[in-house]
Parts: C-alpha cells; structure tokens; sequence
C-alpha cells in the first residue's frame, strides 16, 4: 500500500482510467469491467482492478483539483509501477466555439499553478500531455468514428470567480475551456517519465451558462469513457 492508496503491490494495473468522482469510477467498474475487484477505497476514493476485453486495467479517482490528483498520480507511478495514466473528466467552455458534450484531447495544459515548479523545478506554465497515448486516442478515435477537438486547456485552482472574463493565461494560450487537474498529473508524468492523457467532455458553457444536466451527464459521458477504455487497450 502506498500512504493514499490501500491496493497491495501488483493490485493495480500498468494503465489506470482515472476520472476525478470516485462514484464515476464505481459506475465504470460496474458497466465495464469483468472480474472486477476493489483494490483501494481509502477516503472513499475507489481503485478497481478488472479486465476490459480480456486485459487489465485499474479505475480510479483522483479527486478534486491539483493538489488531489498530484498525490494519486504520484503514488500510481511510483509506488505501483504505472505505466499510463488517462485522465477522464469534464470541462468548462470559454466560449461557444464549443458545444456541450464535445469531447476534447487536451494537447497541452496552461496553469498559473505553482505547483510544477515547487514539485519537480518545471519552470514551464505549459506543459504538453505526456508519451504516446495522445496518439493513440487520436487514433482509436478515428477507427471508431468519434470526433474528438485537439486543444489546449487551462488548469484552474478556481472554480467560482467574481470576474466573467477569460483569464490571461488562458487567453495566451489559446485555451478552449476549463478544468482543474491536467497540469499536475503532465507535470508528474513529465518529471517521473510516465505517459499521461486527459480527455474531457465539456459539461458546461461558461458565457451562456448552459451545462448538462444531471440525468444527461451519465449517457453524455459514456462516448468519452468508452473512447478511453477502446484507447487503454489498443
Ligand atoms: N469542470 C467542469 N466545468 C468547470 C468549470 N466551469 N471550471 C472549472 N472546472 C470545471
């Protein structure tokens, strides 16, 4: 076990789903997977370990935010030997370029987040998705027919903020939406030499304020689960 998680060594598969609920990695779990056990469910954060067409895989939460999925993505590479981590999460639109429900493969992550500089001496506020697995959804993608839009994102430690305007750094980088974990889990696979991707649906636009509601949120997020699990496995 590591200090967050409870799976024993070898409890945990070399690719982890990781969406940031742990409710959503339980509805996974129960959908998808065979011969599933529950390896970890320390604070309530779920890992489970199962087959998805014959080959192994873990689902497991992250948590909320930068500092969450700092520590249980550190703890999968390092204390677990994982190879790949798939992030799959929602996303705010800054603008109406996008639609609800679009799935987007973030290429690069934008963040005024101290964090990759204090963790790891990364001095960057852009950090690149990490290893081959961008490709690799990119690719399933298209075998399958989904669409999914390329694009940087910014990495908030804000989720409720008094200004409506794009922030800055967002601006800069030509950031297309919202979230609040990518940066720290591309930083943590950069410094430790780990693959890592996030795929994200977009659940709400932020100038319009429409967002998907919570009966369309389970159905809306299966295109982007199931992208992910088709990707784990190719
Ligand atoms: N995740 C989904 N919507 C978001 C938003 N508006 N801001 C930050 N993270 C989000």
């Amino acid at each position: 076990m590591s200090v967050h998680i409870a799976a024993a060594k070898g409890q945990i598969a070399k690719t982890v789903l990781q969406p940031g609920d742990p409710l959503r990695a339980k509805f996974i779990a129960d959908n998808y997977l065979d011969s599933v056990k529950l390896v970890s469910q320390t604070r309530n954060i779920f890992y489970y370990t199962g087959t998805y067409k014959g080959n192994e895989i873990t689902i497991g939460a992250s948590g909320m935010g930068i500092p969450s999925i700092g520590i249980y993505s550190y703890e999968l590479y390092t204390e677990y030997g994982v190879d790949t981590i798939i992030r799959i999460g929602t996303c705010g639109a800054y603008s109406t370029d996008l639609n609800l429900f679009d799935v987007i493969n973030v290429e690069n992550a934008a963040s005024e987040s101290t964090y990759a500089k204090y963790a790891w001496g990364i001095e960057e506020e852009l950090i690149p998705h990490q290893g081959n697995i961008f490709e690799s959804i990119n690719q399933t993608a298209a075998g399958l027919g989904k669409t999914v839009i390329e694009s940087n994102i910014h990495t908030s430690d804000i989720f409720y903020r008094k200004d409506a305007a794009v922030p800055a750094i967002a601006q800069k980088h030509k950031c297309l939406a919202v979230e609040m974990e990518a940066f720290a889990l591309f930083a943590n696979a950069k410094y430790l030499g780990k693959s890592a991707a996030t795929l994200l649906t977009v659940s709400d636009i932020i100038p319009t304020r429409e967002q998907i509601s919570s009966d369309e949120r389970e159905k809306a997020l299966r295109v982007m689960i199931e992208l992910a699990l088709e990707s784990a496995v190719k």
